[in-house]
């Protein structure tokens, strides 16, 4: 098995870990940094199931529960992470990757039911499973590992939440509405020994930009003016959420940290 370079015991649980996107790549990071208690979900079964093997890939003995769900919502949130506090006793890593890019639309084009969607997982889903991890995390001890540290929370924000682009309005401000929910909860719960930070991914090689020609050719100009001009994988998301989650990041609260190529710079 080729170890991680975190140390990262403990319960963790992902959303949007299905399929081969940037939460599957978590949750193999968490498994290769030594976490042998995972929980992770997703809309889609089957692709859930793909990555619980690849989890047990890395270590066989890894205990990994899996549950398919929508985290919009409030039962399916609330239930699950009971399942989870019941079945490992307690949860110190939540990291939320479930998110939708929404239709390319300025604003007075956009029907309602869209903005519904977009918002919906991207913000509302958010929102949802960070309310339920921290009231988990609120009432456990820290581990050995690390000291003062009841949990740590990472949102998959976007670089799309740092500034803006064409026909995006909705996707845009759920991913704003993200980086300052993280700044706003990392404030709060300083004092409980729980962290909160975010990652802005760039663009990233996953089934949300390359699943279909339309998309991958509106995000064109995007990876073309980033100075290091590729998409990301999204193992370089995933080192970037471990680090958060690491006691290598035992000082960094509320922090919105930027995966993008250089995007942003510009
Ligand atoms: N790929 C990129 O370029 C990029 C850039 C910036 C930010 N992000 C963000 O990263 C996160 C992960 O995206 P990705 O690129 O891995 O995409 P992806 O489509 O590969 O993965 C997203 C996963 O979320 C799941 N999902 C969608 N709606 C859900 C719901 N209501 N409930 C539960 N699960 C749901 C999907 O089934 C999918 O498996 C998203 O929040 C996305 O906005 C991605």
């Amino acid at each position: 098995m080729a170890l991680g370079i975190f140390k990262l015991p403990g319960v963790a649980f992902i959303t949007g870990a299905g399929g081969t996107g940037i939460g599957a790549a978590v949750a193999r990071g968490f498994a290769r940094s030594g976490c042998v208690h995972l929980a992770i979900t997703d809309l889609n079964p089957q692709t859930l199931a793909q990555t619980k093997s690849a989890i047990l890939s890395v270590n066989p003995r890894a205990q990994v529960l899996t549950r398919e769900g929508d985290v919009t919502s409030e039962s399916f949130v609330k239930s699950f992470t009971a399942e989870i506090v019941a079945r490992f006793s307690r949860l110190d890593y939540s990291v939320h990757c479930a998110g939708i890019l929404g239709a390319s639309l300025r604003t007075h084009e956009a029907p309602l039911a869209e903005y519904e969607r977009v918002v919906g997982v991207n913000w509302k889903g958010v929102w949802l499973v960070s309310r339920a991890a921290l009231a988990q995390m609120l009432v456990q001890e820290p581990l050995d590992a690390h000291p003062g540290q009841r949990g740590a929370v990472v949102n998959i924000a976007s670089q799309l939440g740092l500034v803006a682009r064409p026909t995006a309005s909705i996707y845009c401000a759920s991913k704003a509405a993200v980086i300052n929910m993280t700044r706003s909860d990392a404030i709060d719960y300083s004092q409980d020994g729980i962290r909160v930070n975010c990652v802005c991914p760039g663009v990233i090689e996953t089934p949300m930009t390359t699943g279909s020609t339309e998309v991958t050719e509106r995000l064109r100009p995007a990876i073309d003016i980033a100075p290091m001009r590729r998409m990301g994988t999204p193992e370089e998301v995933a080192d970037a959420v471990l680090f958060l989650c690491s006691s290598q990041a035992s000082f960094i609260q509320g922090h919105a940290l930027v995966v993008d190529g250089g995007y942003t710079i510009n």
